[in-house]
């Protein structure tokens, strides 16, 4: 695995890490210097990373401890590359070693196999593990930090868990005071209850299931974005579509907007207290690859979790002939929960990265010392 695991232009987050390795790290290299930063800012946000309800997670719950190796003297960011790792305690590879011959039907298995030949660390999907997803987080807690000296907010919770779907639209308030209270990471409680059952229904059936997250970013000023290549919503996709199980990616009306006449999906314009304001949102705060000044509102759809503990059909690679695998071990019945920060430094880190791009968060934040 060479190149490609680097994202962002003036805000460059590099991961590096495998789920059954010594740990996993970030590197982000372009921070501006003089952003206050501690180890505690990330201590609480990977501490509500897993939610404690083994129901609906897999068995491995790291206590995950944060070190930040460089570029943090006395308190504040110095302008050099920020690396942060956290170990890895929890890894089991006993439960992967019946299996390494056996690619996982709709896990990267194979592929990985075909592409490193065999020499890919294979123990607990290795570098296309969900564990993985932790160095996002980490470089996320950077960007959402630096985001929020300038305003801007970003808030992902669960949509939609298979066909449990949320009844009512919530307010940004009610969604950012409720959106941890259950442990499937959905703010409308009654919702979060029936998500809950769903998942453990799909667990006693030695199955799985997959879901919809939705991410709102308040408070992004208007025009940020380089089109045409490093247009807002190109590269929100890009990320998001980097963490493994998400199959789509859609903004505003998304995919329903093909179904609207013009007439219905535009959103038209009214001077508001002498400010342009869209009377609605269906474009999801993006037109022209730009930011319109209206929130922005993005989804990742989410397939079930592919290691399940039903019976399937698969090859085996050492003998080249028809197999049947049935994974065990530590899985999570539905990752659409643990996805949910990570959706959310995922948008963060992009929107860092185009906001320094644009000039509006400058490189050395002056004044708060
Ligand atoms: C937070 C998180 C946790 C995950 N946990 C599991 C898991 O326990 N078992 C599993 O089979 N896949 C899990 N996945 C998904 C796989 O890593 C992913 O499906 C696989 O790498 C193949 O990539 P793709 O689904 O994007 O094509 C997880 C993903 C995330 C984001």
């Amino acid at each position: 695995m060479l190149a490609g695991n680097s994202i962002g232009k003036d805000f460059r987050v590099t991961s590096f890490g495998e789920s059954h390795g010594k740990l996993v790290g970030a590197v982000v290299d372009g921070c501006p210097a003089g952003l206050a930063l501690s180890e505690a800012d990330f201590q609480s946000e990977l501490d509500r990373r897993i939610p404690l309800q083994l129901k609906i997670v897999s068995g491995r719950i790291e206590k995950d401890r944060v070190e930040i190796v460089s570029g943090v003297f006395n308190g504040f960011t110095t302008g050099a590359p920020i690396s942060i790792t956290v170990e890895n305690k929890e890894a089991d590879p006993s439960d992967y070693e019946a299996i390494k011959d056996l690619p996982r039907p709709g896990h990267a298995d194979y592929p990985a196999w075909f592409k490193y030949r065999g020499f890919n660390d294979y123990r607990g999907g290795g570098r296309f593990s969900g564990r993985v997803t932790v160095a996002l987080i980490m470089a996320g807690v950077v960007a959402k930090k630096l985001l929020s000296n300038f305003g801007v907010e970003v808030l992902a919770y669960t949509k939609a868990i298979g066909t449990v779907k949320m009844h009512k639209t919530l307010s940004a308030e009610e969604i950012r005071e409720r959106r941890y209270e259950a442990a499937v990471r959905c703010p409308e409680v009654r919702c979060a209850e029936e998500m809950e059952e769903a998942i453990v229904n799909a667990r006693k059936e030695g199955d799985s299931l997959g879901g919809i997250i939705e991410c709102l970013a308040l408070n992004v000023q208007a025009g940020i974005g380089e089109p045409l290549f490093d247009s807002l919503d190109a590269d929100i996709a890009k990320i998001l579509m980097t963490i493994p199980a998400v199959k789509g990616v859609e903004f505003g009306a998304g995919f329903k907007a093909a179904e609207l006449k013009g007439s219905e999906n535009n959103d038209t314009y009214r001077m508001q207290h002498g400010k342009v304001r869209a009377l609605t949102n269906n474009a999801g705060g993006i037109l022209g690859g730009l930011s319109s000044g209206m929130p922005l509102i993005i989804r990742a759809a989410v397939k079930p979790t592919s290691s399940i503990a039903k019976e399937q059909r698969t090859v085996n690679l050492r003998r080249m002939k028809d197999a049947k695998i049935r994974v065990k071990g530590r899985h999570d019945p539905c990752v659409v929960p643990k996805a949910v920060p990570v959706v959310e430094s995922a948008v963060a880190i992009i929107l860092a990265d185009h906001m320094i791009r644009a000039g509006v968060i400058p490189k050395v934040l002056e004044g708060w010392k």
